[in-house]
């Protein structure tokens, strides 16, 4: 009899402490996922770490300043010349004074400062090919929370296969459109007269003309205004064009800064036609590969193999 007892006690014992173990185990797992819920909402589509790759940590440079502000604007001895260099008149004297003025009159932040595990921002990085024609991404793109689109690209008429939501802009004088209020215009400055283009736009209206006959205005929102830093464009040139063409193409600039602002980076409209011309899906221009001034192909061999890295995702479109 004290036998038994002694065995059920035993196995009472056991029992309850197996309980206790079992509840301590869900009560542990059910904190740790509710604290990574809500620690990081979307991480199951971000790509967080980014050191994975040796390809690309030979590459990317997290520290490189993106925008234009007063405080980063004094620019080191040889990308201050390489930049010149882009410039019909390479004696440029005026670059302090004309940024003086840019920031006297457009917001003058640190922008995109704020990378870190917790952030989750997916982007649709929109170039213009037309290999966008007929592909239906339209509302996948307006579904990312930032939409970033290059140049002439329009939306409308087009919204089925491009979208019409546009967060960034990216352009320069010559392919210059207007924006709506919620859109930024990121300039993207080869000369110092293209900073000097878009203060005169929004102030005296009096250049109208650079290489060629550009708009005297534009209508875009002047809170919104953002520069890209000519650091950043040698950056591109350098260590991801590694030195083909001449500068980098604006949409090879435009995905580059898109991969450093955003965690999440989805491409469309980037790859050219069958006989490697640059096409678009909403005029009949054509640029060759040989007459431009990028390295059309070895930008796109990057851009390839930036998505066999699994850093960006390409959407093709119909090619
Ligand atoms: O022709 P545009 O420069 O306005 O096009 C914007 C960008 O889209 C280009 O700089 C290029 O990077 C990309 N593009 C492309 N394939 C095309 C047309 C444009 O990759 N067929």
């Amino acid at each position: 009899m004290t036998m038994l007892l002694k065995r059920l006690r035993y196995i009472i014992a056991l029992l309850s402490s197996m309980t206790i173990l079992l509840v301590l185990y869900f009560q542990n797992s059910a904190t740790l996922s509710f604290y990574s819920f809500v620690r990081k909402p979307k991480s199951h589509i971000c790509l967080e770490d980014r050191g994975n790759s040796s390809w690309f940590s030979e590459r990317y440079k997290p520290t490189v300043p993106l925008l234009l502000n007063s405080t980063n604007s004094e620019l080191h001895a040889n990308i201050f010349s390489w930049w010149k260099e882009l410039q019909d008149v390479p004696n440029v004297t005026n670059y302090t004074e004309v940024v003086n003025q840019l920031f006297s009159l457009f917001p003058d932040e640190e922008h995109y400062s704020d990378a870190g595990p917790d952030r989750c921002r997916t982007c649709a990085v929109v170039g213009n090919s037309g290999n966008l024609l007929g592909s239906n991404y339209g509302q996948l793109i307006d579904s990312h929370d930032f939409v970033i689109r290059i140049n002439k690209g329009p939306t409308e008429d087009y919204e089925k296969d491009v979208g019409n939501k546009t967060t960034h802009r990216i352009l320069y004088p010559e392919s210059a459109v207007d924006l709506n209020d919620n859109t930024h215009l990121v300039l993207l400055p080869i000369k110092v007269l293209d900073m000097q283009w878009l203060i005169s736009a929004f102030t005296t209206k009096n250049i109208t003309q650079t290489y060629t006959e550009v708009p005297s205005t534009i209508k875009a929102s002047k809170d919104k205004v953002m520069i890209l830093h000519p650091e950043f464009m040698r950056y591109v040139h350098d260590n991801w064009a590694e030195g083909h063409g001449r500068y980098p193409s604006t949409g090879f600039l435009a995905l580059i800064f898109t991969l450093h602002i955003c965690d999440k980076v989805n491409v469309f409209g980037f790859g050219a036609n069958s006989n490697r011309n640059w096409h678009h899906y909403f005029d009949e221009t054509l640029t060759s590969f040989e007459s431009s001034s990028h390295g059309g192909d070895f930008e796109n061999q990057t851009i390839y193999q930036l998505h066999q890295e699994n850093k960006i995702s390409m959407y093709k479109g119909l090619t």
